[in-house]
Parts: C-alpha cells; sequence; structure tokens
C-alpha cells in the first residue's frame, strides 16, 4: 500500500489512523534516511494512544523508550547500535513480547526481527511531501493494511 503525506500534520495523522489498526504484540520497522519523518509518524501513532507527543523523541542515545498509553509502547531507533548491544538490551522481551514495538531504522537489524512484521518505508518525494510504503510480511499484517485502507479513506 502507497499514501502520500504532504505534510508533516499529514504524515502525523497517518500514525493516528494506524493506531486505530494496531495490536499488542505488533512489530514495525520504520524506514527512511535522516529527516524522513519517521518520528513525526511515531508522534501520529502516540496520539491515537493518547500519549503526548511532546513526550516522544528519537531514542537515538538512549535506544528505548517506552510510553505507557492503551498499551505498552516501544520506541527504538537502533541508526547507532551494535549487534552485541541490541542483545544486551534484551530484545526478544520487546519484540515477542506484548506491547508494540516501533523501530525507527529497523532495516539495520533487520535479522533480529521476526518473521512477521510489517514494513513502513518512508521517502522524501518534495521539501514537504513524504511517501510511504507499506509492506506486510506475514498474515497478520496482510490483515492490519486491509484494516488501515479502511482507516484512511473513511
Ligand atoms: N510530509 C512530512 N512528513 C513528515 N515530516 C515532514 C514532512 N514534511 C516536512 N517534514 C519535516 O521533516 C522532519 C522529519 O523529522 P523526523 O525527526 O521525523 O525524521 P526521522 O526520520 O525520525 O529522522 P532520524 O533518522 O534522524 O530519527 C521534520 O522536521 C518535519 O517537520
Ligand atoms: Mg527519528
Amino acid at each position: 500500500m502507497k499514501y502520500t503525506a504532504k505534510s508533516p500534520q499529514a504524515t502525523t495523522a497517518l500514525g493516528t489512523a494506524l493506531a486505530q489498526v494496531l495490536e499488542p504484540g505488533d512489530v514495525i520497522s520504520l524506514e527512511g534516511d535522516l529527516g524522513a519523518g519517521k518520528t513525526q509518524f511515531v508522534k501520529g501513532i502516540g496520539i491515537g494512544f493518547g500519549i503526548d507527543p511532546d513526550q516522544i523523541t528519537s531514542p537515538t542515545f538512549t535506544l528505548i523508550n517506552q510510553y505507557e498509553g492503551k498499551f505498552p509502547i516501544y520506541h527504538f531507533d537502533v541508526y547507532r547500535i551494535e549487534p552485541q548491544e541490541l542483545e544486551d538490551l534484551g530484545y526478544e522481551e520487546y519484540f515477542y513480547g506484548s506491547g508494540i514495538c516501533l523501530v525507527e531504522w529497523g532495516n539495520i537489524v533487520r535479522d533480529y526481527l521476526p518473521e512477521e512484521y510489517l514494513q513502513i518505508m518512508i521517502n522524501k518525494t518534495a521539501d514537504d511531501q513524504r511517501e510511504f510504503t507499506f509492506t506486510a510480511f506475514g498474515e497478520r499484517y496482510q490483515r492490519l493494511i486491509s484494516e488501515l485502507k479502511v482507516v484512511v479513506r473513511a
């Protein structure tokens, strides 16, 4: 599924729409260059779960932020991570747990992600415009994308 967001607000709104169809245990890999809008999108998801978006920042140095919404939300930024650090963090507890994992730069740790996850690629197509490509790995995420289509077209 593709979606074009023509402003940061449109990206936030897309994140909020996605939050409506997320379930505990979901894992999302957010992929795209520096400044693509990964964190902006996570803020939108947070809003959907009643989290103050000002609390949400890229955990570039802390690796992981945790927010308490309807479900626990684990927000990773693995841009600078070494595989050993991921092991030390006990990543399995998160990736195979019952919270929702949002992983900025998930492509870097692809080998550690569960077999099934939702990939969201964000490409900058103009200064204020971003193209989103949603790809499902596994049946759960095919269903999620179908549900999201209904939400964004509603
Ligand atoms: N349509 C858009 N969607 C999202 N962000 C946009 C859009 N247009 C402009 N921007 C701007 O792009 C920037 C996106 O920054 P953001 O921190 O979300 O990127 P990021 O992908 O998380 O980067 P990093 O890899 O450094 O963590 C913000 O300054 C935002 O205002
Ligand atoms: Mg970020």
